[in-house]
């Protein structure tokens, strides 16, 4: 299985890739990959969607990272100006690594903790924005959205399993939780808004939910989810629009970027 996103630069070139996708369900998975590899960036890297974040950052502001991994958005937030960082990994070889490769950089200001995002340890409205990149798709894996939920022929993606939705549901609810009440949740994913609509639309939540999406060829997209602005039905058309057929299938999603296909939720609202 070949991982779909930016192989880091400079990092060694070890052999991380899980036997199949249910290794991702595997916890120790994670820690051995971290063992074996410095830098890994899911999706893309920073200079990658640069100029759809940096618009909401301030240096006063508190940014939480969630799964970081081994990537390096929290040493890049912290060149543009976010002071006030911490990120968070379930796995604790990630987060030991994390510290050590701070403390080389002297960047010891960036918070790393060992967390469950589906168990923040985190007082409520402690952040003003929340960042997560790669986590959540995995998360779904981890949480039952397999290939059993998602393949093409195996699986209704429109009605995943309700534990599954429990699960996604209280990681979100963890974030919306931790969040100051106009706080920012950024997702970035390969998700595509048909299928995360419905999770981040929950009828307890209070953000409205945008999305833009980034790359070339291949896009990926960048979720904005502003606490205390949750818009009407209405407005839901005017975000933007892809240009590629329909079809999310999160197994070929997370085995090959060429499998991705999609189109725009307001098309099939015309339609
Ligand atoms: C696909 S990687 C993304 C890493 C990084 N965000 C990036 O963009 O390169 C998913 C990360 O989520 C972490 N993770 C998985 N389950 C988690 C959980 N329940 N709580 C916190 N982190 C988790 C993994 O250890 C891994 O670092």
């Amino acid at each position: 299985m070949g991982d779909s996103g930016d192989h880091g630069r400079g990092s060694s070139p070890v052999d991380v890739a899980p036997l199949n996708a249910s290794s991702y369900l595997d916890p120790h998975y994670w820690d051995e990959r971290f063992a074996a590899e410095e830098h890994y960036e899911w999706l893309k890297d920073y200079s990658h969607f640069q100029h759809l974040l940096r618009p909401f950052l301030n240096p006063s502001h508190s940014v939480l990272e969630i799964g970081c991994g081994n990537s390096r958005l929290c040493e890049e937030l912290r060149k543009d100006d976010v002071a006030d960082m911490t990120c968070v990994d379930i796995s604790p070889v990630a987060v030991e690594r994390m510290r050590s490769r701070f403390r080389d950089k002297g960047l010891e200001g960036i918070k790393v903790v060992q967390a469950d995002m589906l168990d923040l340890p985190f007082g409520s409205e402690s952040f003003d924005i929340v960042i997560e990149k790669g986590t959540m798709v995995k998360a779904e894996m981890l949480f039952g959205f397999t290939e059993d939920v998602l393949f093409v022929n195996s699986g209704d993606p429109w009605n995943p399993h309700p534990e599954t939705i429990n699960k996604v549901m209280k990681m979100l609810e963890d974030v919306h939780s931790v969040l100051k009440p106009e706080g920012i949740f950024i997702s970035i994913s390969f998700g595509q808004p048909h299928f995360r609509r419905p999770l981040f639309e929950g009828a307890s939540f209070t953000w409205s939910v945008e999305w833009k999406t980034f790359g070339e060829g291949f896009h990926y997209f960048f979720y904005i989810l502003k606490k205390g602005r949750r818009i009407l039905k209405s407005d839901d058309c005017k975000n933007e629009r892809s240009d590629v057929p329909s079809i999310s299938l999160l197994h070929e999603e997370l085995e090959d970027e060429d499998y991705m296909f999609r189109t725009t939720l307001c098309d099939e609202l015309e339609n």
